[in-house]
């Protein structure tokens, strides 16, 4: 075996490749070129694209060979070229895409092992592979999104819910009690990540300073949330500044995506997989940057910042994670000697000031992408992208 493959990766891939098949066959062909939501382009596109992926590094941008897959479809798989609101309508017919996509499949496993791939620079230690496999991963996440955005237009709150799923936990389960406050002092840490599975944005690890500090063991729970809800906290002025309030009074939102009230009074959460009624324990998800401010704010607490939560993450002490992705107070940025690859838009364009940072992956984030390090970025509006909020409080030193 060539000393510089890396068996696990290539696993991974293979691995993320099958889950966008199943995936396709999931959806009913009549539903797969929908648009729910202006941000969530159909589940066809997804999965041309992630294999449209594929073969721009591996037919195109390796061999440096020109164009060798179509101009049109260039212009219809990559975001940057195709308007999400026309995604749909250009998509080629279910069965063609299906045996597109597994036939460059195979053909993409063959390429990974020729001289020519073999040797560029991209795939010492398979990391090509692996950017490949997180790709996909992350479009896979984005699938569950337009899943839950199915359904919420579905099933209008208020209305009689699917029956939950068996063993969802019932609503009674008490949250327990406030969460434990784990205590940082001031310290200078690394944070970052040089491993072959690091995207750039995470590179180089270097030292910074936080603390004194002290963060909550575990997520914000439905429980909690509600407290903030029935406080009349999505109402208060007082917790949300002037960005906030400009989102509430556009918005009008009044509480997570997904979450109503039925008609007994209970509340309800419908999520990708169904509505259940709200298990108190559960942490809370589906809210606003701006909404979890001011959830921190109402709870005499703050959001961390990313580095703290990276420190605490770490440390190995913070129960939760991996349920919902965790905002954190600060915008996206590039570290110290940030270098651009494998290309200049992947982390580039979403250092605008715009983007908050959000850690630590959702229970529909595959683990490949749930290491401590992983910096996931939204603008603050979003209520789509399985978020939560962990708290954090300033102390004495
Ligand atoms: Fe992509």
């Amino acid at each position: 075996m060539n000393p510089h493959t890396h068996p696990d990766l290539r696993d991974c891939l293979a691995s993320q490749q099958a889950r966008l098949n199943r995936a396709l066959d999931a959806t009913p062909a009549a539903t797969g070129r929908n648009q729910y939501h202006p941000d969530l382009s159909p589940v066809d596109w997804h999965y041309a694209h992630c294999h449209f992926i594929e073969a721009v590094w591996l037919d195109e941008r390796l061999p440096q060979r020109p164009p060798a897959i179509g101009r049109d479809w260039h212009d219809l798989y990559l975001p940057e070229l195709s308007p999400k609101w026309r995604r749909g309508g250009r998509l080629p017919p279910r069965e063609r895409l299906r045996a597109w996509g597994r036939e460059r499949q195979s053909l993409h496993r063959e390429w990974l092992e020729a001289p020519a791939i073999r040797e560029h620079p991209l795939m010492v230690g398979d990391y090509l592979v692996g950017f490949l496999a997180q790709h996909h991963a992350m479009h896979l996440e984005t699938l569950e999104q337009v899943r839950w955005f199915a359904r919420l237009n579905g099933a209008e709150p208020g209305q009689a819910p699917a029956a939950p799923r068996p063993g969802a936990p019932a609503t009674g389960d008490r949250a327990p009690g406030h969460p434990a406050w784990i205590p940082f002092p001031r310290a200078t840490h690394t944070v970052g990540h040089d491993g072959i599975d690091a995207f750039d944005n995470e590179r180089d690890p270097h030292p910074t300073t936080t603390g004194p500090f002290e963060i909550a063991a575990r997520p914000v729970s439905n429980a909690e949330h509600v407290a903030f809800i029935e406080q009349d906290g999505y109402r208060r002025p007082e917790f949300w500044g002037p960005d906030g309030r400009d989102w509430l009074q556009r918005t009008g939102a009044r509480g997570p995506l997904g979450w109503w009230r039925g008609a007994d009074g209970r509340w309800w959460q419908t999520r990708p997989d169904g509505a259940r009624p709200l298990a108190d324990a559960a942490p809370a998800m589906g809210l606003s940057w701006f909404a979890a401010r001011a959830h921190a704010r109402w709870a005499g607490a703050r959001l961390p910042h990313e580095h703290e939560w990276e420190r605490a993450a770490r440390d190995g002490r913070l129960q939760g994670t991996g349920q919902v992705w965790e905002w954190c107070a600060n915008a996206f940025f590039p570290y110290p000697g940030f270098r651009a690859y494998p290309y200049e838009g992947f982390s580039m364009p979403w250092f605008d000031g715009e983007h908050r940072v959000l850690r630590g992956g959702s229970e529909w984030s595959d683990p490949i992408l749930c290491r401590p390090s992983l910096r996931n970025f939204f603008t603050p509006e979003k209520r789509h992208v399985f978020a939560g909020v962990r708290l954090v409080r300033d102390r004495m030193a």
